[in-house]
């Protein structure tokens, strides 16, 4: 099975929307010269949601090969919900994709595995692919062998997936995440691994064969290569160095 490997860049919360058309339009503009460098590669960015009107224009004007997502989605399909963002919102915005269970949520916000859940399949159900984040923290090592905790909550966000559906994992430890210091290829292969049979269990072989596994945590262009080379690792979900039109593109052209 071919997995084509996916570049996404989480902005967090950073860049209001005319920053973030500047971004992209830089960001078009350096990685065109450069298209046969990674034309098997997909990118996809996840700017706040404000950001998203103004990407989706820049994209379709510009006919850009760039997929891009919310970086979370509500567990509900419209009503008395104020400040949540429905699935289908995302999906009139042609996003092809949302963030669920990132760290931030499930520890900042106390997202339970059960949320995570239901934001994975009312993603799914809105037809996005949900991009479904997990990873221990340093305290969960101190108790667990490192692909427990990222397992049990892989587990849980996929409670209502079958086989053939279509998601991303991201394993994310959440203490490489902002550290500077990443995994090694080594550890974060060793948790894919498990996470693939996990997605495997959930669903079906045929599937967990087509699911991208991406790493996340302190990735740069000096060390997405290890990672890549790594045969569960599909891709990489960046966070501060996906702020940098210049590091990002770098890190979209990997294999340079
Ligand atoms: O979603 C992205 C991750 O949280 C990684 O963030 O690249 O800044 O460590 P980072």
């Amino acid at each position: 099975t071919v997995r084509t490997p996916l570049i996404a860049g989480n902005w967090k919360m950073n860049f209001d929307h005319l920053q973030a058309i500047a971004f992209v339009q830089k960001l078009a503009w350096t990685l065109k010269d450069a298209a046969h460098d990674y034309d098997d590669v997909e990118v996809a960015i996840f700017p706040p949601f404000t950001d998203l009107r103004s990407v989706q224009t820049l994209v379709q004007a510009d006919k850009l090969e760039l997929k891009y997502g919310g970086q979370d989605v509500s567990t509900h399909v419209s009503g008395a919900y104020t400040g949540e963002i429905s699935a289908q919102f995302l999906k009139k915005l042609d996003c092809d994709y949302a963030i669920v269970g990132h760290s931030e949520r499930r520890y900042r916000h106390v997202e339970s595995d059960e949320t995570v859940a239901a934001k994975a399949k009312a993603a799914r159900d809105a037809e996005l692919v949900p991009l479904i984040c997990v990873g221990e923290t340093a305290k969960d090592l101190e108790r667990h062998e490192p692909s427990a905790v990222p397992a049990n909550q892989l587990r849980g966000a996929l409670i209502d997936f079958k086989a053939g559906d279509d998601f991303v994992v991201a394993y994310e430890p959440v203490w490489a995440i902002g550290a500077g210091a990443a995994a090694t290829p080594e550890q974060a292969q060793n948790v894919a691994s498990v996470l693939r049979r996990v997605v495997a269990q959930a669903t079906d072989e045929a599937t967990a064969q087509k699911t991208r596994i991406l790493y996340g945590g302190s990735v740069k262009a000096d060390n997405i290569v290890g990672f890549m080379k790594s045969p569960d690792i599909d891709g990489v979900l960046v966070g501060g160095a996906s702020l940098d039109v210049e590091g990002f593109a770098s890190i979209v052209r990997y294999k340079k």
